[in-house]
């Protein structure tokens, strides 16, 4: 038997040994030896063999990236070293500047590394033995959230570090870098995000940043994230004395470290290669915001030292904004879910930070006449952080007297009602009851994730439900029926299926996910959760009055305010009790069926924010559940609040070193998910 097993396990190693050697090819030299489907063999021989032995699961196996394990609420974890940040240079005085004290101070010649500054996350790796054990975002610089499932699903991140050259791995080597998403990855989860109706992000940071803080590891893993090393953390003896000797070493383990790491002997030259790369940041397969230049010998860096918050070794040298000129064809109104009517610039479609654009925000009327933007106006635009870009300013100078000026129309172009302007806001909104405009954005809401979470809803599909007729208010999704829509664009008999189980599963819904749908003004998600939690259902929630209202925190005289209005209307009510006819779950705990968590053991720590912990308690038990003070390999569940203490340690070491313990930790989130849905 010891036999038998001793080959299996030589078997699956090589097997390992095989896979990582062409993720290395693949993910780290752009260079595959093999092709796809050999590697996906390659993988689910492993897999199969792991099925079938699961006893000799590695941690560092190549099938553990995409980590089943469900994610408690992130552990905070202390740097050992604090995680610095960098000071920031706009010009070439700027640079001179730091060269200046750079070469004061260490009184001889001074090398300068040139890297990107990669637009992404910056976190901390930590190897120990050559294995990856830790993952952590950089936090405040002092402590950051614990990532580890997170990071391990990113492909170009070895799980293990391979020796290439007989050269030791230091026993601890913690590496930093940035975690980014490439341009082409990014625009095709914000196509995919559209067309399911999500909020889009509005730059690649955003998005890794999004993907990387995903409480299910399975998130991330579906997100195509890289990461490229540049620098080192605390590592258990010194390695190399230049900061290029050490990322090439790096590189020889198997990381991804800066592509680009070029040398100068002065900042006159640093400063001319930098502007070559302003131009051509745009060829790049991932987003930079400037570049990075850093001292490369490491005891001049150590004489340096650093400031409160960043080394005095190194500065970003920020680009400008990218901008371009083009012109504004037409000026359109969009008319949003509470009826903003707010301007639009639709462009000649220019080239800009690497995206075609053809749409520009003009924000409100104040801001148009502010900046005199006219019809048929030449202007300069640039991105900043949002999705759409903004008018800079005008170019007067091209002007040829044909321009139009323009001014909110006086009635909603989509339904016809007068658009007026409250005193107190910069807003002019459609006063139409039944506008469509309004309603398209509005059940845009009601189904999205954070809402009703009805999935195959994407606004081309919505717009055409709308201008149909068939669907007038919330209530007509839930009475769409398959010959209603099996004829609409995009839609066959498959995705007309799905879409009616999405709406059918989502009446189980919890009672936050409708109360935030409803979009009553200014009750966001989680506000919406918090009344949830404290009214306990729909009908006390109506009921409640303006006093009862402001006990619950954060929510103040406005919030209070717009929830009694919404529900005085008569046409609202309409609404609900209409929306509990249809079979609407409209209380926060009606799903609980007694006996559903028959013999399970729950375990709570830290601190709970919706519910007190002897609530928890309660309905755990009244379910047929048993609460206990402290984590055994007999526990079933370990609900981690925030800040959770040495219980949720001894879960997780459990969980670690079982591979098959049916221990799971939970946050509360997903405990109240697991309550209300009882889905064992
Ligand atoms: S070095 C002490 N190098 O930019 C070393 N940072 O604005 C500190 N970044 O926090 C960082 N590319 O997240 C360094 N080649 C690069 C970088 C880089 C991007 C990020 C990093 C840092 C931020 C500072």
């Amino acid at each position: 038997m010891k036999k038998k097993n001793d080959a299996i396990i030589g078997k699956m190693e090589s097997i390992r040994e095989e896979i990582r050697k062409n993720d290395v090819f693949y993910y780290i030299y752009d260079n595959p030896q093999i092709t796809d489907a050999e590697y996906d063999a390659l993988m689910q021989e492993l897999i199969a063999l792991e099925k079938e032995y699961p006893e000799l699961i590695t941690s560092d196996s190549p099938t553990q990236r995409v980590g089943g394990k469900v994610a408690a609420g992130f552990r905070t974890v202390q740097h050992q070293e604090q995680m610095l940040s960098l000071a920031n240079a706009f010009s070439a005085a700027d640079l001179k500047a730091f060269a200046q004290r750079v070469e004061d101070a260490v009184e001889e010649s001074v090398e300068y590394v040139v890297e990107y500054k990669i637009d992404g996350l910056a976190v901390s790796i930590i190897y120990e033995s050559g294995n990856l054990v830790q993952g952590a975002t950089r936090g405040d610089g002092e402590k950051g959230e614990d990532i580890t499932s997170n990071t391990k699903t990113i492909r170009s991140l070895p799980l293990r570090l391979q020796s290439q050259n007989g050269k030791e791995i230091p026993d601890v080597l913690e590496v930093r870098g940035e975690v980014f998403m490439p341009k082409k990855e990014f625009e095709l989860l914000n196509e995919q995000r559209e067309a399911d109706g999500d909020v889009l992000f509005a730059n690649p940071r955003n998005a890794a940043a999004g993907s990387v803080r995903q409480l299910d590891p399975q998130i991330t893993a579906s997100r195509a994230l890289d990461f490229f090393v540049y620098s080192l953390g605390t590592v258990s003896k010194p390695l190399f004395n230049t900061h290029v000797g050490n990322l090439e070493f790096l590189k020889s383990l198997g990381l991804k470290v800066s592509p680009l790491k070029d040398i100068f002997k002065n900042i006159d030259d640093v400063i001319a290669f930098i502007e070559t790369w302003e131009i051509k940041r745009d060829e790049l397969p991932f987003e930079i915001d400037g570049m990075v230049i850093k001292v490369n010998d490491i005891e001049q860096q150590q004489k340096l030292g650093a400031r409160a918050r960043s080394p005095r070794w190194a500065i970003a040298y920020k680009f400008p904004p990218q901008q371009a000129v083009t012109r504004v064809k037409e000026i359109t109104v969009q008319v949003g879910r509470t009826g903003a009517v707010t301007p639009l610039a639709v462009l000649e479609p220019v080239r800009l930070s690497g995206s075609v654009v053809s749409k520009a925000t003009l924000h409100n009327q104040d801001e148009i006449e502010r900046k005199d933007i006219r019809i048929g106006d030449h202007v300069i635009i640039q991105k900043a952080g949002e999705i759409i870009p903004e008018v800079v300013r005008v170019l007067p100078e091209k002007r040829t007297g044909n321009e139009q000026k323009f001014k909110i129309p006086a009635t909603c172009p989509i339904c016809g009602a007068p658009v007026v302007r409250q005193e107190s806001e910069a807003v002019y909104r459609c006063t139409g009851q039944a506008c469509m405009g309004q309603l398209k954005e509005q059940i845009s809401h009601f189904v999205s994730r954070d809402a009703m979470n009805i999935e195959g809803l994407g606004s081309a599909i919505v717009e055409q439900l709308v201008r149909e007729g068939l669907v007038q208010s919330f209530v007509d999704l839930y009475r769409l029926r398959r010959e209603d829509m099996i004829h609409l664009e995009r839609m066959g008999e498959k995705s007309v299926a799905n879409l009616l189980a999405s709406i059918d599963a989502s009446k189980e819904n919890p009672l936050h996910k409708l109360i935030f749908g409803l979009g009553i003004r200014y009750v966001g998600a989680k506000t919406a959760k918090l009344l949830s939690a404290y009214f306990q259902s729909m009908e006390a929630l109506q009921k409640a009055d303006f006093d009862t209202l402001k006990d619950i925190p954060e929510v103040g005289d406005r919030i209070a305010d717009s929830i009694i209005q919404y529900f005085i209307s008569e046409e609202n009510k309409h609404l609900i009790e209409q929306l509990e006819q249809q079979g609407i779950n409209m209380v926060e705990g009606k799903m609980i069926k007694a006996d559903t968590l028959s013999g399970k053991r729950f375990v709570l720590t830290g601190t709970l924010t919706q519910l007190t912990r002897s609530k928890a308690q309660e309905m755990i038990e009244s379910m047929g559940g048993k609460v206990s003070s402290s984590v055994s390999k007999k526990t079933d569940f370990v609900v981690a609040g925030e800040d959770p203490g040495s219980k949720y340690e001894k879960a997780k070491a459990i969980v670690d070193s079982h591979s098959n313990s049916p221990l799971k930790i939970i946050d509360e989130q997903e405990f109240m998910e697991l309550i209300n849905k009882n889905n064992l």
